[in-house]
């Protein structure tokens, strides 16, 4: 195939990914929890006639998290050992949103236990955060890519209605990407990630901010300075204290 052939299939398919999570949005009903605090994050849904998108929509996060534990929406499901819903808790600061899960994640069930976990960690105790009480944690897919390759477009849908309930019962301040898949997928964008970082966006009415993966970084220090402008940039709107060795 060649290169442009490449590119424009690449460019089609995002763009009908965007179309399925402009559908997914549109299925998602009020809770009755948003209801109460008048602040629609979505739009209101109509026709909710996507009988599995509406019952994600008035799921609270445990029954989320089991409904993660059970689902086979798509081909991730059949080789993983354990399904990676996310954790923190609702009302956390900011909402870190990787990739998928990795080999450690997998075995545990767990988010960013890994090199890149550990990393990530330093990156936020730089900024005055703590993963145990500041952050709620997870990832666009729940379940491992096979010999971690990229998340193909189908898969990333099927997982998208999970990662947008997540933010809506979260509610955090502010939403940090890590990555191009996280941070293209929650922009609807397709930009480089270098063209995206360094900017506030807004997820809805959600500031988002995108930076590399922790995992990208480590392979490549040379990135370690513009990491620090996004997260300086976190620190800034959320009113952290930076922390300089
Ligand atoms: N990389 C990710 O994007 N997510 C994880 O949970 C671990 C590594």
């Amino acid at each position: 195939m060649s290169r442009n052939k490449k590119m424009s299939v690449s460019s089609e398919a995002l763009s009908a990914l965007w179309q399925i999570l402009d559908d997914v949005e549109q299925y998602l009903a009020p809770t009755s929890e948003r209801e109460r605090e008048q602040v629609p994050l979505f739009s209101d849904a109509e026709a909710l006639d996507a009988d599995q998108g509406q019952a994600i929509g008035q799921m609270d996060l445990a029954s989320l998290a089991s409904q993660v534990v059970s689902c086979t929406s798509c081909v991730l499901s059949e080789k993983r050992a354990h399904p990676v819903f996310g954790s923190g808790e609702p009302g956390a600061k900011l909402m870190v949103v990787g990739e998928g899960p990795g080999e450690m994640e997998d075995r545990t069930g767990k988010p960013f236990v890994g090199k890149a976990g550990e990393y990530l960690d330093a990156w936020l105790s730089a900024i005055s955060l703590s993963r145990i009480h500041d952050i709620y944690i997870t990832n666009v897919v729940k379940c491992r890519p096979p010999h971690n390759r990229d998340p193909e477009i189908q898969e990333v849908a099927a997982c998208l209605p999970y990662l947008i309930r997540q933010i809506e019962l979260i509610r955090p301040q502010m939403i940090l990407c890590l990555g191009r898949y996280a941070s293209q997928t929650i922009l609807e964008n397709q930009k480089p990630l270098r063209d995206l970082r360094g900017t506030v966006h807004r997820y809805h009415d959600i500031p988002t901010v995108v930076t590399y993966h922790p995992a990208a970084v480590l392979r490549n220090t040379g990135l370690r300075k513009e990491v620090w402008e996004d997260l300086k940039l976190v620190a800034s709107y959320l009113d952290l204290a930076l922390k300089t060795r």
